[in-house]
């Protein structure tokens, strides 16, 4: 039997539950690539402490066997031992077994799969944020496509679902892609926090043989070497952090496909999901259901549930490493596989969404114009508090007449307010409504262009 690696001081086996339990390689497996580098990097350090710990030629075997050991797993030719208990072990035991234990086994010298752990998981997690923040940049660039492309076409916009004002639907694509922008800034700002160096801590106490932690950080490129050893073992921040944005991320998500989701149903007609996006019904031959937008809504709760079930495992726990940090590993995995496929998809229900304008056009209504017939009689010198009782009036003498608003007569203006004229007219155009609202940030053709050209530059911003 392959002997475990902290097996000296044990006299008995391990139950086979609790193996299963305590292993996680089956999950672990991922961090296959960073801990070889991690690895390679250490080794690279011990040869450089003086007295070295690895003379060049140990310093080259290491190298060597620790690359076939990362091409057996590229190549599914790994083969997983039953005393391998996460990925550390496993590479250690497989390293030994290529170049021999007696130089295999000086390796872990001065360190501790504590600190080991923490920087395989930082430095996987680098290279997700760096893959979450491009696919954040081809979402935002697929909205600001689709809002060029669509800028004529007007809509109802809304306040608690109910009709409120004409909006550009560019106006509608660019509030959410304004969203995601905050979330590229977060994942941006996330990354030298993530990008910290944990290797040279030890166990907890600190590496007893002078390894140069900044040797590590340069080879490791990450951004700078963790400052305290025994928090750095137990420092699980950077993937609470993620999780949030993660979350904070799929929270838009959901409510962008939520729109679309409502948008598409026959009630509305605006927009349609691509073929490719959507799926049928097994009794209703009809059906053409939104399923991509409705697992968009649908994931974010899992994603919302790995962020609060693990700041749960952090909180109590005591100074250092503990077992549970383990549980660390799952949330982080399942939120970068989660957040990457979700991004991927809403690119590309975006990108096949079809829209329907005139369907927009139908929904707006005279009455969504009574707030710019408030604004009219502002510019005639009325204080808006009073203007808006006015419209208001008007909007009650078009119900009690069963006319629309903008179909009164301006007799029957004059008799709600004598200060209405001849051009109370030209208030009811939905353009022109759209057009007035020029400052910046507003729905006109110019602020809206001019929000493209903002979103656009932090798509060239690495
Ligand atoms: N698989 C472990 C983890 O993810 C590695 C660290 C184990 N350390 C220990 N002291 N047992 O946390």
């Amino acid at each position: 039997m392959a002997k475990k690696l902290w097996g000296g001081r044990f006299q008995e086996g391990t139950d086979p539950l609790m193996w299963e339990f305590n292993q996680c390689l089956s999950y672990d497996k991922k961090l296959y690539a960073v801990d070889v580098a991690g690895s390679k990097a250490y080794a690279l350090a011990l040869s450089k402490t003086t007295p070295p710990i690895l003379t060049s030629h140990e310093l080259a075997e290491i190298r060597r066997g620790l690359d076939a050991v990362q091409a057996e797993w590229e190549s599914n030719t790994f083969e997983i031992k039953k005393d391998d208990e996460d990925i550390h072990t496993a590479n250690e035991r497989r390293l030994s077994e290529i170049i021999g234990s007696d130089i295999g086994g000086k390796l872990h010298t001065g360190r501790s799969r504590n600190d080991q752990v923490a920087t395989d998981m930082r430095l996987w997690l680098m290279k997700e944020v760096v893959q979450d923040i491009e696919y954040i940049q081809g979402v935002i660039g697929i909205l600001t496509v689709k809002a060029e492309e669509w800028i004529d076409h007007l809509a109802a916009g809304f306040t608690h679902l109910q009709r409120a004002q004409p909006i550009r639907f560019s106006h509608f694509l660019l509030a959410h892609a304004h969203s995601f922008a905050g979330d590229l800034d977060r994942m941006r700002n996330l990354l030298p926090r993530v990008s910290t160096l944990p290797l040279g801590s030890g166990a907890l106490a600190g590496n007893p043989f002078s390894v140069d932690r900044e040797l590590l950080r340069s080879e490791l490129n990450m951004g700078k070497v963790s400052g305290n050893s025994m928090q750095s073992v137990a420092d699980r921040d950077f993937v609470a952090e993620y999780l949030f944005v993660c979350s904070l991320l799929m929270v838009h998500i959901s409510r962008l496909a939520e729109d679309i989701i409502i948008y598409s149903s026959s009630e509305f007609g605006w927009v349609m999901c691509g073929d490719a996006y959507s799926t049928g019904s097994s009794i209703m031959p009809q059906k053409k259901n939104p399923d991509a937008c409705e697992l968009l809504r649908g994931k974010s709760g899992r994603t919302l549930g790995q962020l609060s079930g693990f700041l749960t495992t952090l909180k109590g726990l005591p100074a250092t490493y503990n077992k549970d940090l383990q549980e660390s590993q799952e949330p982080m995995f399942d939120a970068a596989d989660t957040v990457g496929k979700s991004l991927r998809i809403l690119q590309g229900v975006i990108t096949t969404l079809k829209v329907f304008p005139e369907k927009m056009k139908a929904s707006l209504t005279p009455d969504m114009l009574a707030t710019d017939l408030a604004e009219y009689l502002v510019r005639k010198g009325i204080p808006f508090r009073e203007t808006h009782h006015i419209s208001g009036s008007c909007i009650r003498l078009s119900e009690e007449s069963s006319v629309p608003l903008s179909d009164l007569t301006l007799e029957q203006f004059k008799s709600v307010c004598p200060t209405f004229e001849e051009d109370v007219k030209d208030v009811f155009n939905f353009e022109t409504s759209v057009e007035r609202r020029d400052a910046a940030g507003g729905t006109s053709r110019r602020a809206v262009k001019e929000q493209i050209e903002n979103l656009k530059r932090l798509l060239v911003e690495t």
